[in-house]
């Protein structure tokens, strides 16, 4: 399968891998934890065959974790509404729910709403082919949404004090499956300014392929800069080599992966976040990097521990160790431990507690270092105050450089990233003026690229509107009649494959826009709609800063432990 291109609509996601099942997950009984609350193929079929593996996984891990020190105690908001339920509870339900969601299924597409919304997406369709125009034409001057009511609080924030000194201050995390190619483009197109990374490329891959197929794996489109190179391996030879690639191909950093915690990557003792047990090896590794990387600065992606190596003491000596002995200076860190015993790597993003506090410690023990702060950040809001929150000490303040988003920047593309230029980067105007720009301006890339790496056995264009369709599946979250838009969008893929191998985007998007609201299409960066329950036509700014529970953290900034080497001793093995 050609890697990272996985389509997860509905019904028809069956080929998806279990890592993006797991992603567009929107509850699991088990955690009960919400991460997409307002996801719409949630109750579809292939929903609940993703999530009874899920429930089936986390319910095995749910055993395990009982004998984990130092979670079950612990009272984080990720972690206290856990409900552990018993086999056969859990069987009896999945089987109600597996029903449940079938009908759920048929229901919508025999739905008043469903065939409401057809009918009007096929009238605007005719329309719009009758006078020879598109859905995806800007109606500039039609609608003067700039002058809708915008409360004054959302005006002022504008103006608010961000720091503007680091480049990267917000960062779109790697994401395997997901930040490929066609996403990094679409998020370029909604900002010029954040930082968009690779997915993880496994160093004796880029070894050993030859060197005509390597391209495939190391190219991108030009509008994608900034853009990190994220690395994946523990061997410094396939590394220093895998790095060297990235100066020819223009990245901006080459990042080492130190937090990942799949069975697959960690489990083998191989490499991802069972590295951060052996710092002096991800010096070692990060050092052949730098050597081979002519000048592009090397960084490393980690967890803030490891199962039981998970004091802020073992923390402090892993960068320590990295600091001194390799040019690494930027950390890019997941502020969640990683349990590499049994639970799944979706549930490792979830389970472990957050600590952002930690890495705001990192910052005041470290100011020669670079710190960037990941893990459940939602908004631009919390971005901003993430940015503002100093360590208790302010007379030695160091702040954090940026904050890196993953999983909310493709469950809500449009409302995380539209505003971003003007409302963090102090740009003078966001590129996109609305979501009817951005599809056009998508559509026409993506119907430029259909079909540029081949065919597949039956004819079908490698990359086809599926691969395409998965990175904006989310555009419309929160908005009026997104899940009828799914849904049609699901019958035109699934249509494609059998009668009409031609389908591009564009005719894709002028087929199924017509069931979106006028007001959604053109609606400003800024604003969201959230659907049937709001007046036509009202519109809430997205994003309302941080909960009670996610402002705890500020008050607990770690110390750093004993034994350690005294920061002048430091600054000589530095100098
Ligand atoms: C589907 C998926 C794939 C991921 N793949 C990678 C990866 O290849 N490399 C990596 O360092 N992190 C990977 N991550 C972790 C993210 O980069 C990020 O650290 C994590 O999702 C926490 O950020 P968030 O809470 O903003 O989503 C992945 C996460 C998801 C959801």
């Amino acid at each position: 399968m050609p890697r990272g291109w996985c389509v997860g609509f509905s019904s028809s996601s069956s080929s998806c891998s279990s890592s993006s099942r797991a992603f567009s997950t929107t509850r699991t009984t088990i955690l009960g934890r919400k991460f997409f609350p307002r996801a719409s193929a949630a109750k579809s079929n292939s929903f609940l065959l993703a999530a009874k593996k899920t429930r089936t996984a986390a319910f095995a891990a749910a055993k395990k974790r009982s004998a984990l020190s130092g979670i079950k105690t612990n009272n984080s908001s990720s972690f206290h509404s856990e409900k552990v339920v018993s086999t056969e509870e859990e069987d009896k339900e999945e089987k109600e729910e597996t029903k449940g969601g079938r009908d759920w299924t048929e229901k919508m597409v025999k739905s008043e709403n469903f065939e409401k919304g057809k009918a009007r997406a096929f009238e605007a369709y005719s329309r719009n082919n009758e006078s020879g125009g598109s859905i995806l034409t800007l109606k500039t001057g039609e609608l003067n949404l700039e002058e809708h009511v915008r409360p004054k609080w959302s005006r002022d924030r504008e103006t608010e004090n961000v720091p503007s000194t680091s480049r990267a201050l917000l960062s779109i995390a790697p994401m395997m499956e997901y930040t490929h190619n066609h996403f990094r483009y679409l998020c370029r197109l909604l900002s010029k300014r954040v930082w968009l990374w690779t997915e993880m490329e496994v160093d004796m891959t880029l070894k050993h392929v030859p060197a005509e197929l390597r391209n495939k794996y190391v190219d991108f489109t030009l509008n994608q800069h900034p853009l990190v190179m994220q690395l994946g391996g523990s061997d410094a030879d396939a590394l220093g080599f895998s790095a060297s690639l990235a100066k020819p191909h223009g990245y901006d950093e080459i990042n080492l992966n130190c937090g990942c915690p799949s069975e697959k990557v960690a489990g083998k003792g191989c490499f991802g976040a069972t590295l951060m047990r052996d710092p002096d090896l991800v010096a070692e590794c990060c050092a052949a990097m730098a050597k081979n990387a002519d000048g592009i600065p090397i960084s490393v992606k980690c967890r803030i521990g490891v199962d039981g190596n998970d004091s802020y003491d073992e923390l402090y000596r892993f960068v320590e160790t990295i600091a001194s002995k390799s040019p690494v200076r930027r950390f890019h860190v997941h502020c969640r431990k990683a349990l590499l015993n049994g639970i799944s790597p979706s549930q490792n993003r979830s389970i472990p507690p957050l600590r952002h506090e930690w890495v705001y410690a990192l910052a005041r023990d470290f100011p020669e270092c670079e710190f960037f702060l990941n893990g459940s950040v939602k908004t631009l809001e919390e971005v901003k105050t993430q940015l503002r929150c100093q360590p208790t000490d302010k007379a030695t303040a160091n702040t954090i450089k940026g904050v890196m988003i993953g999983r909310q920047a493709h469950a809500d593309p449009w409302g995380l990233l539209s505003r971003a230029d003007v409302e963090l980067f102090g740009e003078s105007e966001n590129p996109c003026k609305s979501r009817r720009d951005l599809l056009a301006k998508y559509a026409k890339y993506c119907d430029a690229t259909q079909g540029k790496n081949g065919t597949m056995k039956d004819g079908s264009p490698v990359p086809a509107p599926r691969h395409f369709m998965h990175s904006i599946q989310n555009i419309f979250a929160g908005c009026t009649n997104a899940k009828i838009w799914k849904r049609l969008v699901d019958d035109q893929l699934q249509g494609a494959r059998k009668k009409e191998p031609d389908l591009t985007v564009t005719k894709i998007m002028e087929r199924t826009l017509g069931c979106i609201p006028d007001e959604v299409l053109d609606a400003p960066p800024g604003y969201t709609n959230f659907g049937s329950d709001m007046p036509a036509g009202e519109y809430v700014p997205i994003g309302e800063g941080l909960s009670e529970d996610e402002k705890e953290w500020t008050s607990e900034v770690p110390v750093v432990g004993r034994n350690f080497l005294a920061r002048k001793d430091l600054d000589r093995i530095h100098s």
